[in-house]
């Protein structure tokens, strides 16, 4: 029976995710940056699937200590970690800070992924077959990693910013992926398709009228937007395949900068210096 953790449980394609997860036996724990909004998805998933193995912690990813504090949490509650998926994001209209005062694209879309999987590689490696599924988006291929200006502090575009950080993160699923070879621990991301979440109508909502109706026909659901993630992690076809990139439950083109091993090598570094590993 597998034990999986997944961020950002509480809306979107992440709460379609648990309920696709939730309906195998598999224990699922989820994020929530609320108690309140935790227990009532919650009770909502227990009641819908019928599984009683749905639970979730407290978690503000847009905190480094937050995010050691729920490692920290899993790992005293829970003894084995067979998938982690990292799912939470954000893409802010205006430039915002975290907690620790990072640039909050890259700090919740990029860092914390980066920092909660590090910190949970022990479990994993010690849990394998184990996987881990990173939430990236299409956009990632209009990103780069502007070394010189990371934390937009110069120059803020609510797409570039987002854009980078879902570039970031599959430059590091595909790092990780080399490096976890041989420990049965697989790592991938995907896109998860165009999807009239939260996230996204906040955005439409900024759009002049017209566009946004047109671009609102191309939406698909959250439960559609949730089918690659609960692939990832439930299908025997993609056991022991590592450091792609899905989607539609496919391997796909990632932009060539995802590639780009020097990037990659320079990014973790500075990331790891940035939460203090
Ligand atoms: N929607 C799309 O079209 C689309 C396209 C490509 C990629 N994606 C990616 O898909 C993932 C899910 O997005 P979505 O569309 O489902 O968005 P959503 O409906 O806005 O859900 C985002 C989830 O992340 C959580 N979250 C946000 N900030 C957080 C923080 N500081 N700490 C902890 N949790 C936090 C939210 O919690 P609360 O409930 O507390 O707000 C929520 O559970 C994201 O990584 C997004 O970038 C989405």
């Amino acid at each position: 029976m597998n034990i999986i953790l997944l961020t950002g449980g509480t809306s979107g394609i992440g709460k379609e995710t648990v309920k696709g997860l939730a309906i195998t036996d598999a224990t699922v724990v989820f994020t929530a940056r609320d108690r309140e909004k935790g227990e009532e998805v919650k009770r909502e998933i227990i009641k819908e699937t019928n599984n009683n193995n749905v639970d979730y912690l407290v978690c503000d990813l847009a905190s480094l200590s937050s995010v050691r504090a729920c490692a920290r949490e899993f790992a005293e509650r829970w003894d084995r970690l067979d998938i982690l998926i990292n799912n939470a994001g954000v893409l802010p209209q205006e430039r915002q800070e975290s907690r620790d005062g990072i640039e909050l694209n890259f700090a919740v879309n990029f860092l914390a992924p980066f920092l909660l999987t590090n910190l949970l590689l022990p479990l994993l490696k010690q849990s394998a077959p184990a996987r881990i599924i990173n939430v990236s988006s299409s956009m990632h291929a209009e990103g780069n990693i502007n070394f010189d200006d990371l934390e937009s502090k110069k120059a803020f575009d609510k797409y570039k910013a987002y854009a980078q950080s879902k570039l970031a993160l599959l430059l590091f699923t595909k790092k990780l992926a080399k490096e976890l070879q041989g420990t049965g621990v697989t790592v991938n991301a995907l896109h998860p398709g165009v999807i009239g979440t939260e996230m996204t109508m906040r955005n439409v909502r900024t759009m002049n009228p017209i566009a946004a109706f047109f671009f609102k026909r191309t939406l698909i659901t959250p439960a559609q937007g949730a089918k690659t993630s609960v692939y990832l992690a439930t299908s025997p076809d993609v056991a022991g395949v590592t450091g792609e990139y899905f989607d539609k439950k496919k391997i796909a083109a990632a932009s060539p900068l995802a590639d780009d091993t020097a990037l990659a090598d320079k990014l973790w570094d500075i990331s790891a210096k940035l939460v203090g590993l």
